[in-house]
């Protein structure tokens, strides 16, 4: 064993101690898609009629938008992994600060607020960890879409500004396929007066399952998926009970997290269609992977090599998983190139896997990864979301205890993490709790008597 790490440097904050193990097995369930949720979330602001959204995980992420939708007045209830929601009076249209800064994906609200309201104060998002992750393509579509937009001490306001007091119908070519400004720009088109065309659109799963919800409501939306959609606005749609997909990120990074202990796994339910990039990789990498329906099974090679990436949006390799996947090149052999094209600064982990004995060349987004034989253990610290899930990944490849902070950060994004892993043969214990922030989500059961018995 490699030594255990001082136990001193610990505060009061909540950590996870991970004991590095040698082999994982069994199968791991996956949950709803976090990005999706959030987005079908603020879709029900677009009727007045009560929504039911399935499969929804159960993370701060989730929580935070709860609690935003309830401050603009919307009665939300929470039972297991369905989310009953009901937008009939929408009480205000000047979001909270507070509450968007702490979900930048709440920004999305905007499109059917204004589709809806006619008007919406939304303070400006602002960058994140990753990078700037600016909004000026939400802007310029809704533009397009016939609103007056102006930013006015970092508060976006738009507004109708037509007489009909409906959005117009436009023709809007994207500068950048951004799925923010993609799904933003649906959900205000399917209540605009006239046909939306959206050219160069992100093409990512949950577009297709943002419009797959919005189709089930009442909408008309064709090409969801690909780089051109139309939607033929309506006056209104209707409520609706909709599933949403399994998290493509979460079964990826389980994949990964088989690949580094060089065990056999299997995931389900997956949508494999959404993961053929990493599957891809991970076969050429020296992993084998049996797909059987909507379950995935993953059996790497004893030993497995070096591979480069480059992320790029859908279908391309998700930026979303680069940081795991640089955790399992730190320990294949040979030398890799993973390159970040999508956000600028969304290599955090580099420093975390450096501390883990990795050797790790960063020259601006682009990573020079030389394999080493084992990775040691250490007391790390996770700078975001998708390097924190990272890290436990090196972690739990190692021989020993690793100690890993800002949790914060992985429970924003990944249901029960620990847990699920546990249950394949991890031995992770967290020091500390989990807040969700979700007990006001109890409230207003009342409600949805009517459709409890509908979605029993
Ligand atoms: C979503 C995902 C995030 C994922 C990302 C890319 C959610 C909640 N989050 O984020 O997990 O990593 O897609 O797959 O779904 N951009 C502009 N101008 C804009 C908007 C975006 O230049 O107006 C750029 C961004 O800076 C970035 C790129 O476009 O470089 C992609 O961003 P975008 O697709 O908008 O990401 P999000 O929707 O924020």
């Amino acid at each position: 064993m490699h030594s255990v790490v001082n136990a001193n440097i610990i505060n009061s904050e909540p950590y996870l101690e991970v004991d590095g193990i040698s082999y994982l097995s069994g199968n791991i369930k996956i949950s709803g898609a976090k990005n999706s949720v959030l987005v079908l979330m603020a879709a029900s602001l677009l009727t007045e009629e009560k929504l039911v959204i399935n499969n929804v995980p159960e993370l701060t992420d989730i929580a935070v938008m709860s609690n935003l939708l309830q401050e603009i007045g919307v009665s939300l209830y929470r039972e297991a992994n369905k989310l009953y929601l009901s937008s009939n009076s929408i009480k205000i249209t000047e979001l909270p600060y507070n509450l968007v800064h702490a979900l930048r994906a709440s920004f999305v609200c905007i499109g059917p607020l204004l589709a809806r309201k006619g008007e919406v104060k939304i303070p400006m998002p602002g960058g994140c960890r990753i990078g700037a992750r600016p909004i000026e393509e939400h802007i310029k579509g809704l533009k397009a879409m016939g609103a007056e937009v102006i930013i006015k001490d970092g508060v976006v306001c738009a507004q109708i500004i037509s007489q009909r007091k409906r959005l117009q119908g436009a023709h809007i070519k994207l500068n950048c396929q951004s799925v923010g400004a993609t799904e933003t720009l649906i959900m205000a088109a399917t209540l605009a007066e006239g046909e939306t065309i959206i050219e160069n659109a992100a093409q990512e799963p949950e577009i297709q399952d943002l419009a797959n919800l919005l189709i089930s409501m009442g909408a008309q939306i064709f090409g969801a998926g690909s780089s051109k959609i139309k939607i033929i606005g309506k006056q209104k749609l209707n409520g609706s009970i909709y599933s949403a997909i399994p998290d493509r990120i979460e079964a990826g990074t389980f994949l990964i997290a088989a690949a580094i202990t060089r065990s056999e796994l299997s995931l389900s339910p997956v949508i494999p269609a959404h993961l053929g990039a990493i599957i891809e990789k991970l076969e050429e990498c020296g992993c084998s992977i049996d797909i059987k329906e909507n379950a995935i099974k993953i059996t790497p090679g004893k030993e497995l090599k070096s591979v480069d990436i480059s992320t790029s949006p859908f279908p391309g390799f998700p930026t979303d998983l680069q940081a795991p996947f640089m955790a399992l090149m730190a320990t294949a052999k040979g030398t890799s190139t993973i390159i970040e094209n999508v956000f600028e600064n969304r290599m955090q982990h580099v420093s975390e896997l450096k501390r883990m004995g990795s050797s790790i060349h960063l020259s601006g987004n682009t990573a020079l990864i030389e394999g080493v034989k084992e990775l040691i253990p250490s007391c790390l610290s996770a700078g975001d979301l998708r390097s924190s899930a990272a890290i436990v990944l090196a972690s739990i490849s190692t021989k020993g205890r690793s100690i890993i902070k800002g949790l914060h950060h992985l429970d924003r994004g990944y249901e029960n993490f620990e847990e699920k892993l546990n249950k394949v043969g991890c031995n992770i214990v967290r020091k500390g709790s989990k807040i969700y922030q979700s007990e006001t989500m109890q409230k207003g059961l009342e409600d949805f008597t009517d459709l409890n018995q509908e979605v029993a």
